[in-house]
């Protein structure tokens, strides 16, 4: 049987933390799917360049597999920007679709993390979550991850590409980040991660029974 629980929400929430914790305690498999666009981003930089072609950027949407998603090199803020560029190009993700349903419908349930998983990939999902929180605690949560990776950035540069990326993922007319009007809000902007895991596993538990 399946059971599909969709986390959806802006950069740096918390919501990749808050996938794995849940993923984890039900034994479900968890998709980070902003990974497949960081991928269309990454190999995009390389092979078209700073441009960013549309026809070459869709080509390559199709050609995204499990294994690209291991790649290391795909959490730097170069990546982060080219990622939410690819976004926005409803044939990349239209490409995209088949890889997460899929995934989505594997038995044993499944966690998808995302800005479009409850509106689009899995309207259907048994639970959906929005987690956010404000700009500011974001850029600082992201800052501190990017300098603990050794990336040489500071606070206001991080700080305006999580707006830049927020007005983007919000603006977009294909798959926008918002809200589904049945999802279960989590504002983690004064939760420690610990209260907004507990708060997420307690959301799926009420309906996992
Ligand atoms: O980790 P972070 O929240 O910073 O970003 P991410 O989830 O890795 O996503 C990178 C970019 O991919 C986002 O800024 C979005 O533009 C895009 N994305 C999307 O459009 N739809 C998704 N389901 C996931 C990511």
């Amino acid at each position: 049987m399946s059971f599909v629980v969709a986390i959806d929400g802006p950069a740096a929430a918390g919501k990749g933390t808050v996938s794995k914790a849940v993923a984890a305690h039900f034994g479900f498999a968890h998709l980070d799917t902003g990974l497949l666009y960081r991928v269309v981003g990454r190999v995009a930089l390389e092979k078209v360049g700073p441009a960013l072609d549309e026809a070459a950027v869709i080509a390559l949407s199709t050609k995204v597999s499990e294994a690209d998603l291991a790649r290391d090199d795909l959490r730097t803020a170069a990546v982060a920007q080219a990622a939410s560029k690819v976004a926005v190009i409803p044939e990349v993700r239209t490409a995209l679709v088949e890889f997460q349903r899929k995934f989505a419908a594997r038995a044993g349930g499944a966690v998808l993390d995302g800005r479009d998983i409850g509106t689009v990939i899995c309207p259907n999902a048994d639970v959906k979550l929005f987690v956010t929180a404000s700009a500011e605690v974001r850029a600082q949560r992201r800052y501190q991850e990017l300098a603990d990776r050794g990336e040489n950035t500071d606070f206001e540069t991080v700080l305006e590409d999580v707006k830049a990326r927020d007005a983007r993922d919000s603006d977009r007319t294909v798959a926008p980040l918002s809200a589904a009007s049945d999802a279960i809000r989590i504002d983690t902007s004064e939760m420690s991660i610990k209260d907004a895991i507990a708060a997420a596993i307690a959301a799926v538990d009420s309906k996992h029974g």
